[in-house]
């Protein structure tokens, strides 16, 4: 069972992960004894049944209770196990244990913001210990997004004015995919980021210095990492391609034309701008879809970022 299991679904590294993939088992083995049976039926009886000769008439069956009711009784003890067994799974994904570590989780169209206790965010990259439940409290900036990692089995929905939650106790440290299961735009299927479960000693530490890592980088290399780590680079392209978003490449001190029809130069203000209040100037040509980094880079990285598109002629 356990390399079926193995075959057929991701890896199991949460702790509900085999009671979700045992119910996924029988729904799946249950349909396929019952297909198999059903064809071999259909098929004996169209052949024990055919026409032998021109004046085969068939008899009048109006009904037969004994059989009636086995295939109601049998469908119906079926359902009902899925149903409790199901309801059992959901009861428990939606009420989080009480100690459970908690993370605030903001969708934006394209990425993943994780927000923890010390204040620290960090971009398509979600920190969690090991051996301890974690819930994620979510909501969306702007259109809905769906949260999935399929390696913990979680998956909920990401809505704009209210909050939805998951939980999850990861097994052991290591990494796991987290998709958008909501068709968001363009870049939809760039909305990707990554889970790191740390032992709780290391999550701790990481906690404590994340953050504090960038404080002796060069500004240039500090924005290069700054445009990949806050998924800037899910839509500007820094060697001139089009993208969702204009490229870096050649954008400092050129001159822009806005929807507008005004136009203006790119220089640190504009940039800053931008970075704080895409909305404020849209390029002619673009959409209005990019989200806001307010509360998110400081000041600092912010000029990191302005260093590093100078340098991109
Ligand atoms: Cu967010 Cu698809």
């Amino acid at each position: 069972m356990n390399r079926f299991s193995e075959f057929m679904l991701p890896p199991q590294k949460s702790t509900i992960a085999e009671g979700t993939d045992a119910l996924f088992h029988f729904i799946n083995i249950t349909s396929v004894i019952l297909l198999i049976g059903i064809t071999i039926a259909i098929v004996y009886f169209s052949w024990k049944y055919r026409r032998r000769s021109d004046n085969d008439v068939t008899p009048v069956i109006t009904h037969n209770s004994a059989l009636e009711i086995t295939w109601s009784v049998i469908p119906l003890i079926l359902v009902m196990i899925v149903f409790g067994w199901g309801l059992n799974g959901y009861v428990n994904l939606s009420t989080a244990p009480d100690d459970a570590y908690e993370i605030r989780v903001v969708g934006k169209s394209w990425l993943w913001e994780f927000h923890y206790e010390t204040g620290f965010v960090s971009v398509n990259e979600l920190h969690v210990p090991a051996d301890r439940p974690v819930k994620l409290v979510m909501s969306s900036d702007d259109v809905i997004h769906s949260f999935y990692i399929p390696d913990f089995r979680i998956k909920n929905d990401v809505l704009p004015n209210r909050y939805s939650t998951v939980w999850f106790e990861a097994m052991e440290p290591g990494e796991s995919v987290i998709f958008c299961t909501e068709y968001c735009g363009m870049a939809h299927s760039n909305m990707m980021a990554t889970t790191f479960v740390h032992t709780q000693e290391d999550f701790e530490t990481w906690l404590i210095t994340a953050g504090s890592a960038d404080d002796n980088m060069d500004p240039v290399e500090l924005g290069e990492q700054l445009v990949t780590r806050n998924a800037c680079t899910t839509c500007h392209s820094s060697d001139g391609t089009v993208l969702q978003g204009p490229s870096y490449q050649g954008l400092f001190g050129s001159e822009r034309v806005l929807e507008s029809g005004e136009t203006v130069i790119a220089d640190e203000n504009y940039i800053r701008e931008s970075i704080l209040e895409p909305n404020a100037k849209i390029v002619e040509g673009y959409q209005p879809v990019m989200p806001s980094y307010a509360g998110s880079l400081n000041d600092r990285q912010i000029d990191a970022i302005i260093e590093y598109i100078k340098t991109l002629e």
